[in-house]
């Protein structure tokens, strides 16, 4: 089997090799460009391609992927949105995952997002380099008795509730599908109005699109608190810079942003930024964004290298697969 990487970049690799290296039989070739309509060429020849969360695997991509002979898309992340699943079943593609590569490590930068905006460190350390230990402006707020609202409880949400919980902050969960553990079900126009911080886990879907919009911010608490590491499209941005402009919300941290595939994990230092949204949001004093860095930890590169191997073996090997995307 052989496969094509595509969107590789160098941090990533030395996981993928030390992986890969010791099955033969499983040949890997790395591209640093994205697929898309433009580079599904670069496939031909390749029992199947590797794709990260910014490819696009459209159906135009997925008709391109057949002709060419490609059986298989092995995605190295949790999330689908950016296949077109009824394309690939009907050209009989076959689409596998990693489920869970660290849940952990994307609920611990989404409080490492939480703490940074509430306890204003990022501000505090230019400070401190310039010899300034002014404490104005820096006035933070406990996690500790705060009502934390968590919409969608899989397995990031309640890696989130298990921290949270040693915070001794009040969790508020939102999940259709989320069974009554330790953590209080809630509707969501309850967990709108209720919480003091909102943290979005749920998947971005068509249910899921825009779900944070001008007619949930009416709903929010003034000066909530809302971080946002699942997909970019859960939020509308321009009702997020509303509702920053009103001060309805009071500290916004992402992780994803709706139009990342433009900007992120690429270095566009030297360039002008053309999003005149993206521009307006990061130019909020209260507003932090990572460029989807939250899975970006050893362990979860390790895991996705591991899985994704294991996804390329069991459809070399013919065997049930474990993690295909249904
Ligand atoms: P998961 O599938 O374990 O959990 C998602 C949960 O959302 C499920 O419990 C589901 O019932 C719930 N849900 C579905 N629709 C909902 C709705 N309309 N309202 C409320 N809840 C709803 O997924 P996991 O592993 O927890 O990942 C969550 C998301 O995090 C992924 O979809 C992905 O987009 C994102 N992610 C981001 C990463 C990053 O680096 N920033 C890394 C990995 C995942």
């Amino acid at each position: 089997m052989n496969i094509a990487f595509f969107s590789t970049q160098k941090y990533e690799q030395p996981f993928f090799e030390r992986s890969f290296s010791k099955h033969p039989q499983i040949e890997v070739c790395y591209f640093e460009q994205a697929l898309n309509e433009q580079t599904a060429l670069l496939a031909k020849g390749f029992d199947a391609v590797c794709v990260f969360v910014n490819d696009t695997v459209n159906a135009v991509v997925i008709e391109q992927l057949a002709e060419l002979g490609v059986g298989t898309i092995l995605l190295r992340c949790a999330g689908f949105n950016n296949v077109d699943l009824v394309a690939a079943k009907a050209h009989n593609i076959k689409v596998l995952r990693v489920p869970a590569y660290s849940p952990e490590a994307v609920a611990e930068h989404c409080v490492a997002l939480m703490l940074t905006l509430s306890r204003k460190t990022h501000k505090a350390y230019n400070r401190v380099r310039e010899d300034n230990f002014d404490l104005n402006g820096l006035l933070g707020f406990n996690l500790h008795g705060k009502t934390v609202g968590i919409i969608g409880c899989g397995k990031i949400g309640l890696a989130l509730c298990k921290i949270l919980n040693g915070f001794g902050a009040h969790i508020l969960v939102c999940d259709p599908y989320a069974t009554p553990d330790d953590y209080t079900i809630t509707d969501l126009d309850s967990l709108l109005t209720q919480s003091d911080i909102i943290s979005l886990h749920c998947p971005l879907n068509e249910h899921t699109h825009h779900l944070i919009n001008d007619d949930a911010f009416n709903k929010m608490k003034p000066g909530v608190m809302l971080i946002n590491t699942s997909r970019g499209a859960l939020l509308n941005s321009k009702a997020c810079i509303n509702a920053l402009k009103t001060k309805k919300l009071g500290y916004l941290g992402l992780d994803v942003y709706e139009q990342e595939s433009e900007l992120f994990f690429k270095n566009h230092s030297d360039e002008i930024n053309q999003d005149d949204i993206f521009s307006r949001l990061v130019s909020f004093k209260n507003v932090l964004v990572t460029g989807h860095q939250g899975f970006f930890t050893q362990e979860a590169l390790t895991e996705i290298a591991n899985t994704t191997l294991q996804n390329a073996q069991e459809i070399n090997q013919g065997k049930q697969l474990t993690n295909e995307v249904l």
